[in-house]
């Protein structure tokens, strides 16, 4: 299609589309989504949710280590991110495909892609939402309403910010041939239930059993209640003054759930050994070291320790992963002393195996080192095992 042809059928679509919008919400029914209420902060009165400004006054502790980490800034209005101000103004060729290029601006809370091909204008994009905080890697999602009333669907960029290169590169996964179903030029075409899939796990109660997407209840990124739960019945209650433990206790909270059930938690966004192919659970798949929860769960630290060992074991679930390996390495010694064990004293009681070659330091660049896993990006390798490069 010519490109005068297609800004013509884009803007004519653009304006049914907000027509339609408009007319959706007035009458109440799936409006089209105000990335304002990306902010979080607007949800109706009678969500179960209670959104996130309101856990800070009374766990002002959680919520700094939260605010601080990851899971608080996985999905965000495409413009707000810093990927957005790196690549504003700036023109990218696609690695993949000679002659192709982007170009991108940042224009009022809008960031624009336009794409040519040897020079020639061929699309132009809004790119709505920005998914990942940009610690390995952001890629852009457009949103496409259907006209029609029916769920969102959306459109993954076709190129994808990575901050180790301070670069634009093929999203993961669309670097393979463009005659596959939903792939173009432009980016790969996410139906309802991929991008569905996309803010379930960047996101925070997406589809409360309804199956499609639900603006009004949606909270953006990993936030509290997604973890713990719907806390609004909790906030209201903590304000009346009720300091029952059991009035106040969240469906998932501290010291009840089982190590297998706290994986399980996790293992949902971060993987779990049923979501991905059992012949690509091998020591030698270095991608696997993507999936911290499938790599733990091989490892015999998990299998035969009795359910002591769990992601919180290592990890403060609301802090970033800490470059400490000091943190880490004190969690393996609790297990793996060197020393002679009192049985009274050692907090995980099981047999002891010290380290034959180190027994003190040293334990997580021999045991857990990062992998690369593809396009650059390198993770931690969470089956803890000998390796024969030890
Ligand atoms: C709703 C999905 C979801 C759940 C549940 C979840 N995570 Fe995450 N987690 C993510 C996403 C998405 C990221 C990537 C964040 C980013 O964009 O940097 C992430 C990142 C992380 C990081 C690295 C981020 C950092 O700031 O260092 C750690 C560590 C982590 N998760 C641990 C956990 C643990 C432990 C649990 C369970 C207690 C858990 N996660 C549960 C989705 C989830
Ligand atoms: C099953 C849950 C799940 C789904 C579905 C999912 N993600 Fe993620 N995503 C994660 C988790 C967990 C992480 C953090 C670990 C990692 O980087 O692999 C992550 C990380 C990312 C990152 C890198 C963040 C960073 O800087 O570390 C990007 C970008 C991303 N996802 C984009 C997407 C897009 C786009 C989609 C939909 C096409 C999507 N994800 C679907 C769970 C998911
Ligand atoms: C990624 C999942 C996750 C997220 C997000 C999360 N938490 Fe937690 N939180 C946990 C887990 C897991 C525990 C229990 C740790 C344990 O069993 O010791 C916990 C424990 C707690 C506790 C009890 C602490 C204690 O020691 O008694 C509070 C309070 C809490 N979280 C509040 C929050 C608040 C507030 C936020 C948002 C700012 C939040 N959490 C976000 C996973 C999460
Ligand atoms: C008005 C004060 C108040 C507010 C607001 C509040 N909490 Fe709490 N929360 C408490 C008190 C009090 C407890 C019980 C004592 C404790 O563990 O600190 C508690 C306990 C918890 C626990 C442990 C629950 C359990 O099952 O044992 C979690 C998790 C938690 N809060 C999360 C949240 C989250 C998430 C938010 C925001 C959505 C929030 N709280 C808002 C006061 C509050
Ligand atoms: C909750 C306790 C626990 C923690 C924490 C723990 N381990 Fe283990 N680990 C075990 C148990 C139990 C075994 C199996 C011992 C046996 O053979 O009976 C084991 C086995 C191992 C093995 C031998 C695995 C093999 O393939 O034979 C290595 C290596 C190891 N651990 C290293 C570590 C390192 C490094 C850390 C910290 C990053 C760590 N462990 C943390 C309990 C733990
Ligand atoms: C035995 C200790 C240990 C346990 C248990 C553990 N982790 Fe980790 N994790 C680490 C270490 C070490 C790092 C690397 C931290 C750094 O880069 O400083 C890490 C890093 C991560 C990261 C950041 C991305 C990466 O790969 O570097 C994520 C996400 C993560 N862990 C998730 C999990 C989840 C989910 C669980 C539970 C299934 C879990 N971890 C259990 C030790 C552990
Ligand atoms: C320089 C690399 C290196 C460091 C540092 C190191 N290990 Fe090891 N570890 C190895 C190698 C190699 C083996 C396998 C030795 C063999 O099979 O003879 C091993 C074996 C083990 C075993 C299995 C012992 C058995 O008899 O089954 C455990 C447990 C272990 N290490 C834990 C640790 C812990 C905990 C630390 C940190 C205190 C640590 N390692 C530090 C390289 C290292």
């Amino acid at each position: 299609m010519p490109g005068g042809l297609t800004i013509a059928v884009l803007l004519t679509a653009a304006v049914v589309l907000g027509v339609v919008g408009l007319w959706k919400s007035d009458l109440g029914r799936r409006p089209r989504p105000d990335l304002t209420t990306l902010a979080g902060s607007r949800l109706p009165e009678e969500s179960p949710l209670a959104g996130s400004l309101s856990c800070r006054d009374c766990h002002p502790g959680e919520t700094a280590g939260h605010e601080a980490s990851g899971h608080a800034r996985t999905l965000q209005p495409a413009a707000a991110t810093e990927a957005a101000h790196a690549i504003d103004g700036r023109r990218f060729d696609d690695p993949a495909l000679p002659g192709q290029s982007w170009s991108y601006r940042i224009e009022g809370s809008r960031l624009v892609a336009e794409r040519r091909e040897n020079g020639e204008f061929r699309s132009r994009q809004l790119l709505d939402l920005a998914l990942g905080s940009g610690a390995h890697a952001t890629t852009f999602v457009s949103l496409s309403p259907d006209p029609a009333g029916g769920p969102l669907s959306g459109l993954e960029h076709r190129l994808t910010y990575y901050r180790h290169e301070g670069s634009m590169g093929v999203t993961p996964g669309q670097a393979a041939a463009q005659d596959q179903p939903g792939r173009s030029p432009d980016g790969f075409a996410l139906s309802p239930a991929r991008l569905l899939d996309c803010l379930s796990c960047h996101g925070t109660h997406a589809a409360p059993a309804s199956g499609s997407l639900r603006p009004e209840t949606f909270l953006p990124n990993v936030h509290c209640e997604r973890c713990h739960g719907p806390a609004r019945e909790h906030v209201r209650r903590a304000e009346a003054g009720i300091r029952s433990e059991r009035l106040l206790a969240l469906p998932f909270g501290p010291g009840r759930a089982t190590a297998a059930d706290q994986i399980e938690l996790c293992g949902r966004c971060h993987r779990l050994p049923s979501m991905v192919p059992a012949e690509s659970i091998v020591p030698e798949n270095a991608a696997l070291a993507r999936f911290p929860s499938v790599g733990l769960v091989q490892s015999a630290c998990y299998t035969r320790s009795a359910g002591q060992l769990r992601c919180t074991t290592c990890h403060d679930p609301h802090a970033r992963a800490a470059s400490a390996a000091n943190r880490y390495e004190a969690a393996c010694l609790d297990c793996h002393a060197s020393g002679p064990v009192d049985p009274a004293t050692e907090p995980i009681p099981m047999r002891q195996v010290p380290c034959p070659v180190n027994p003190d330091s040293g334990c997580v660049g021999c045991h857990m080192p990062a992998r690369e896993v593809g396009y650059g990006l390198r993770f931690t390798d969470h089956w803890i095992r000998r390796r024969a490069d030890g």
